[in-house]
């Protein structure tokens, strides 16, 4: 068995290292940077050295890199030349997301669980269009959620703008038998290459575990917006 599963084979390849995957210490200790040892002793919970570790790992897989890629000042990843990426973590389980930087500019990938985004975030996290399509039953409010962690996570490695749930909203949802293609819309300027009124293309992908919802969003780059 490989000791991850491929969920999507792209673009973007995704890539899922689920807990229950079992991984031993020597390939989860092979490869880590000088700057991850440094982070990791700072860490004492068993559970989260676990998913620093497997997460490392798993973005080693994807990018065929025998050491970390390193961060930067801001958490981003540095990845290797030619690549986008992004990585989201919950609960253990791992994903990350790759994908050449001719096809995409940027990608954000998230994971969330539904069982913790409470009902009464919904106002917090959304817009009145957002409201309308959750209301209609189009999508949830986790999806909602992640879809916006997504897209921060895919527009701020390219401006450096931070920015907040309610300055995004969705643009489009299309329901299908595995999940759903949305586009977003930023409301501010989230960069240069991402002003105000920006739509980016996502995708709600089905993930092999219960009670997960999963969403990436990318920007295209040159290759694509050249069709
Ligand atoms: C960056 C952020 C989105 C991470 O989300 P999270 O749900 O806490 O954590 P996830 O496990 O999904 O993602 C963590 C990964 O995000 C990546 N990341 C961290 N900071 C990042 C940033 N500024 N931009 C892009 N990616 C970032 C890292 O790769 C990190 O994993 P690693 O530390 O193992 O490398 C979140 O911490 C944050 O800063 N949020 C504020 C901005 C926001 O959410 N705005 C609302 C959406 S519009």
């Amino acid at each position: 068995m490989s000791p991850f599963i491929e969920i999507a084979a792209g673009p973007p390849r995704v890539l899922c290292l689920t807990r229950d995957i079992p991984v031993d210490e020597a390939s989860l200790a092979s490869g880590l940077s000088d700057e991850s040892h440094r982070q990791l002793r700072q860490i004492t919970h068993p559970a989260r050295r676990q998913e620093f570790l497997r997460a490392r790992y798993l973005v080693r897989i994807a990018t065929a890199q025998e050491v970390d890629p390193p961060r930067d000042g801001d958490g981003v990843i540095r990845w290797p030349d030619g690549l986008v990426g992004s990585v989201s973590h919950s609960l253990g389980d791992v994903i990350v997301a790759t994908a050449a930087r001719d096809v995409f500019r940027s990608v954000g990938i998230d994971l969330e669980r539904p069982s913790r985004i409470r009902a009464e975030l919904a106002a917090k996290i959304c817009t009145p269009r957002d409201l309308e399509l959750v209301a209609s039953g189009l999508i949830s409010v986790a999806e909602v959620f992640a879809a916006k962690e997504a897209l921060f996570k895919c527009h701020f490695p390219m401006g450096r703008k931070r920015f907040w749930f309610l300055d995004a909203e969705l643009a489009h949802v299309a329901r299908n038998d595995t999940g759903a293609e949305l586009s977003l819309r930023v409301l501010v300027d989230s960069g240069p290459m991402t002003p105000a009124g920006t739509v980016s293309n996502a995708r709600v992908i089905p993930v092999p575990f219960d009670d997960a919802v999963l969403v990436w969003v990318a920007v295209a780059g040159p290759e694509r917006q050249s069709k």
